[in-house]
């Protein structure tokens, strides 16, 4: 079955995968038991609770029992000889005990788990954003997140239900099975050697099932994902007219659903009435044999009773393993897939508010020496290869090129989102190792291809460039990038909230929010990523105008697409295919008749003379 990257990404979602349980994978898991650490104590007492309610929940058959022999004015533990009354009043006493254990065991596993859950997704938060953006361009952003968010949820219901499902099915078991043979021997081996039969043939034909309805899941997140993708692109859906193509695509998906849980329907059948066979049969062979042991005089009714409860007791706990177990190797693959988060490589830097801080300023000098740089992905193709120039303080340089020239890896060498393969990088003429990340990342700005904006008002994101501006800087930086006429333009200003949730602002008017952010941050090194949607003349213009203001006194790399926009520029670079093959300034390439430059600036300046 041919599955697409996005269907993979779902399937995901829904099930959980389950690994073996290994030494490895358990050694990795017990990773994430440091963070149980600091609430030992209050696991320990949930733990005492626990003990204690399962304890009490034990006495109740033997109470039971006691009482209905009481009643016949037989005593079953000769050494007591309480009375009907007294042994309810006991058994009631004891049940408000145990109503007390079992709030304060839940309530005490819900706080460790809660607190625990909070530390281990802050950590992989923080790591997360230090990861280097490598680690991202492997992943979809998406999947990455919702994975993560259920692996996180299956350890928390692992912290406050499966692991004191264990101890109390165990304690449960144990005992249970020690008073069942305490109760009658002669009773409990009969029980116990009908057990392993049923339990053998359960588990294999309860694999079987699971085999099949896993399958139908799977195709059930197929179809899913036809749904979110459709919903997702409802406009491309709409603009091509293919809704029935569509509504075939997910009817195919649907009766292939239908198809698989059909086949597994009368295995499912079988097995629910086996099951209900097995059960009731059980207790019908225990009471059968029972009652002949209470007409010869061997047990009481009272024994019976408590028997009979506690075979039920036994009985369920023997059924939860199954589950629990399940439970727990889930557990453990969620927990290795986030302890391998929390072991990834970060980038050098420590999360503090003395990240925002400079300690060696940069002037704006910034040299490219002989770079080579293949990505991490593609790790036989060069993006940039020997890639050579240097913008002086206060400089112009130009990149043009074709598209997957290489432009936007260019800056995002500047920006040290990945090292070169080949060469060097060096501000104010010192390689980039000289500087901390933080040092260079805080003195270049970049205004990039695609401005995406966050989820919060316009003012905050403006002061994202730099927190600690007030909204009077915040106001002149909007004046300065041209944004503050259209920002006032809405109902509540700088207030208003963008994003998903928000106002949706066009290309120009996200662009001119992202050159705002960019001038208070007032960088030494500005990189200008120029969109390749072309926007309409006025906002063009109102960009421009933004732009030039942007670029005073400070370096600036511009990625052009429009050469008008880089006509005055110190160095005009040419890439292709990861190299430079031109440079120079407008005057002297467009002499190079031959050259690159010179035909596209003859192909846009014509543009310009004949529109359309
Ligand atoms: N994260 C990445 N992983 C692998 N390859 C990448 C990555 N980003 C870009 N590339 C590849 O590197 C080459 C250069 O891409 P780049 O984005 O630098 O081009 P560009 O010159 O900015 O193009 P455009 O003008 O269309 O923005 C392309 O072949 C592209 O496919
Ligand atoms: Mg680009």
């Amino acid at each position: 079955m041919a599955k697409n990257k996005l269907n993979k990404g779902n399937e995901v979602n829904q099930e959980f995968t389950k690994p073996k349980i290994s030494k490895a994978l358990l050694a990795k898991a017990s990773q994430l038991f440091a963070y149980l650490k600091p609430y030992k104590g209050k696991f320990v007492l949930g733990m005492v609770f626990l003990f204690f309610s399962s304890i009490t929940t034990l006495t109740f058959p033997a109470l039971l029992g006691a009482m209905t022999d009481a009643a016949q004015g037989i005593q079953t533990y000769p050494w007591l000889t309480p009375s009907v009354q007294q042994i309810g009043i006991l058994a009631f006493a004891l049940l408000v005990f145990q109503t007390l254990t079992s709030f304060f065991r839940v309530r005490i596993f819900v706080e460790v788990a809660e607190k625990v859950l909070a530390n281990i997704r802050r950590d992989t938060y923080r790591k997360l954003i230090v990861l280097p953006i490598d680690f991202f361009a492997n992943r979809r952003v998406g999947e990455l997140n919702s994975r993560l968010s259920a692996d996180l949820s299956q350890i928390q219901d692992t912290l406050t239900t499966t692991l004191a499902g264990v101890f109390r099915q165990t304690l449960i078991l144990i005992f249970g099975v020690v008073l069942l043979i305490w109760v009658s021997p002669k009773l409990a081996l009969m029980n116990l050697s009908i057990l392993p039969i049923i339990i053998i043939m359960a588990s294999v034909f309860g694999r079987f099932i699971r085999k099949l309805s896993k399958q139908a899941q799977d195709e059930l997140a197929d179809s899913n994902s036809i749904v979110q993708e459709t919903l997702l692109g409802i406009s491309n859906v709409k603009a091509f007219v293919n809704e029935h193509y569509e509504s075939r695509r997910y009817q195919t998906k649907l009766d292939a659903v239908v198809r698989i849980a059909m086949k597994g329907a009368s295995y499912r059948a079988w097995f629910v009435s086996f099951i209900i066979f097995c059960i009731l049969g059980a207790i019908i062979a225990v009471i059968w044999y029972g009652s002949s042991l209470v007409s010869i005089g061997e047990i009481s009714v009272g024994d019976l009773t408590t028997y009979i409860l506690y075979s039920m007791f036994v009985a369920g706990s023997m059924g939860s393993f199954p589950e629990l177990y399940a439970n727990i190797q889930k557990t453990l693959g969620a927990s290795e897939r986030v302890i391998e988060i929390l072991n990834e490589n970060p980038e050098p830097i420590k999360i503090s508010k003395e990240n925002k801080r400079i300690n060696k300023k940069i002037s704006g000098n910034l040299m490219f020496d002989k770079v080579g740089f293949s990505y991490p992905t593609r790790p036989d193709s060069e993006a940039l290869k020997d890639i050579t120039f240097e913008a002086r303080a206060g400089e112009k340089i130009a990149l043009v090129g074709p598209s997957g020239a290489g432009k936007t890896t260019i800056s995002s060498l500047i920006l040290q989102f990945y090292q070169p393969s080949k060469g060097k990088i060096l501000y104010d003429r010192e390689p980039a190792e000289g500087y901390s990340l933080t040092d260079i990342r805080n003195q270049v700005a970049i205004v990039p291809q695609d401005v995406l904006l966050f989820g919060g008002t316009i003012r905050e994101n403006i002061g994202y460039g730099n927190l600690e501006e007030d909204a009077e800087d915040i106001i002149t930086a909007a004046k300065r990038a041209n944004a503050h006429n259209f920002i006032m333009d809405f109902p509540d200003g700088y207030d208003t909230v963008v994003g998903d949730r928000g106002v949706k602002l066009s290309g120009g008017q996200r662009q001119r929010i992202a050159i705002a952010r960019a001038l208070l941050k007032n960088p030494a090194i500005l990189i200008l990523d120029e969109a390749t949607s072309s926007l309409d003349s006025e906002s063009e213009r109102l960009v421009q105008l933004a732009l030039e203001e942007l670029m005073k006194d400070r370096t600036s790399i511009v990625i052009a697409h429009r050469l008008s926009t880089i006509m005055d520029a110190d160095n005009i670079l040419i890439i292709e295919n990861g190299r430079v093959i031109e440079q120079g300034t407008h005057a002297e390439l467009v002499r190079k008749e031959t050259g690159l430059y010179h035909y596209l600036y003859s192909l846009q300046s014509n543009e310009k003379i004949y529109p359309n």
